[in-house]
């Protein structure tokens, strides 16, 4: 079976790795992929937005399923086009995958569905927004509607700051037209926890929860990133959590989409915050987490490939989908300076022994050496029994891969474990 997995990143490498364990699978594709999923997989220099691209070639070279895993492709609508042309598909069409881009479609949703979100107002005009700051309580949220790179979001802890980051969205067009509403939105509080479900519209099964670390330095201080580590599961995220976000957040999520005539097929991403009054959605993915695919799909014990086909065809509910009882922790090595400016172009010596766990994001084979090209190079992923032994693997892998300009987070895993009281 030919195997296509559209993207280049550490998702995508988490992806072809869980993919390549179906003994069926013979051929794997990755649409760019990258140095390192170069290993893994056969790249292909077609760009994952290039919908017409990768539509060709998966006819060309009679592929049987395609994994569209990267947000934008998804809102163009590349399972579209895809299915279009007879190929079975991983991942929403473009009139579910709205869910991701654009905010304001989701949050309009939460609100005629009664889906636990921030309190929030939508605009469309500067001046409106404007008015709406002079008097929303502080802090206060700002999001361009439309995709921009993870980087559309400014909580904003003044008006100053808030009107800012308005005008750079609305006047500036800083993110293009996905700047053209915002969403103002109240500030919540409360640990965040990421929760990747597959669904076909029918069924609902969520994974292990995760914890991403956006901000890129220690103590969740400096600017956002893609993000930094992620441990799974997330221990805020107790059993009777779950129960009521299934209840009152993710069923109702399934039901309103089908509602609306936009039934979603693949992996729904939930993130969510652990308020005082329950859980609360801040914001919906239609596609994995990066770097949550990168924690949850190794303590996955079930065949990926087979819950993906049985996902396309609307018969999710006849699979079992079973993770394993341990911890994960990822470790994301990025080029010092990212998110700003960084150097790229040095070699990356990975041990032979850690390969299986190295999930590579920025880097390229220059004359057949890994070398970085990226501001998040990789991810170095561990499981262990306890989140305790998974950090620690982590760090110890961590320490042995190693290229210049190195820089990664010293505390990934460091507040879920002192949730846990162990730390
Ligand atoms: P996003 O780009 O939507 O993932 O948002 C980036 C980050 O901003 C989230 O991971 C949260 O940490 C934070 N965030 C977004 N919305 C809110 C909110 N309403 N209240 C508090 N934090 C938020
Ligand atoms: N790690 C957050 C995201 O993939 O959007």
């Amino acid at each position: 079976m030919k195997v296509m997995v559209v993207g280049g990143g550490g998702r995508e490498h988490a992806l072809v790795k869980a993919l390549a364990k179906n003994p069926d699978v013979t051929t794997l594709y990755a649409l760019p992929g990258n140095g390192g999923i170069a290993r893994d997989a056969t790249c292909v220099d077609i760009a994952a937005t290039d919908i017409a691209g990768m539509v060709a070639f998966a006819v060309d070279n009679e592929v049987d399923f395609a994994v569209v895993a990267p947000d934008d492709p998804l809102v163009l609508g590349a399972v579209d086009a895809l299915e279009a042309r007879g190929i079975a598909c991983f991942g929403p069409n473009k009139r579910a995958a709205i869910l991701e881009g654009s905010k304001v479609f989701s949050k309009d949703l939460m609100r005629r569905y009664g889906i636990p979100t921030a309190a929030y107002e939508s605009f469309t005009e500067l001046d409106a927004a404007l008015a709406y700051l002079d008097t929303a309580p502080l802090p206060t949220v700002v999001k361009a509607d439309g995709l921009a790179l993870g980087k559309g979001v400014i909580i904003a802890q003044t008006r100053d700051e808030a009107r800012v980051g308005v005008r750079a969205m609305m006047e500036d067009r800083v993110f293009g037209d996905s700047g053209s509403r915002v969403v103002i939105e109240e500030f919540l509080r409360g640990p965040e926890v990421s929760v990747l479900a597959f669904t076909d519209g029918d069924a609902m099964i969520p994974m292990v929860s995760s914890m991403d670390h956006k901000r890129a330095l220690d103590g969740d201080n400096g600017p956002n990133t893609g993000g930094m580590g992620t441990v799974a599961p997330n221990p805020y995220y107790t059993p009777q959590l779950a129960a009521r976000a299934m209840e009152e957040i993710f069923i109702p999520t399934m039901e309103a989409m089908n509602a609306e005539d936009r039934t979603f097929k693949g992996c729904l991403y939930f993130g969510l915050i652990l308020t005082e009054d329950g859980p609360k959605v801040i914001e919906y993915n239609c596609r994995f987490g990066d770097p949550e695919a990168q924690v949850v799909l190794p303590l996955l014990s079930s065949d990926l490939l087979t819950t993906m086909q049985a996902t396309a065809r609307g018969e999710l509910a006849n699979v079992d989908v079973e993770f394993h009882d341990g911890a994960a922790c990822c470790v994301v090595m990025a080029s010092a300076g990212y998110p700003g400016a960084y150097e790229s172009g040095f070699p990356i010596a990975v041990p032979e022994d850690l390969e299986a766990e190295v999930y590579v994001a920025g880097a390229k084979l220059v004359d057949g050496e890994l070398t970085t090209g990226g501001g998040r190079v990789l991810g170095v992923t561990a499981t262990g029994a306890t989140l305790t032994e998974a950090v620690a693997k982590a760090y110890e892998q961590t320490a042995r891969v190693t290229f210049d300009n190195a820089y990664f987070r010293r505390d990934i895993g460091a507040k879920a474990l002192s949730a846990e009281g162990r730390s």
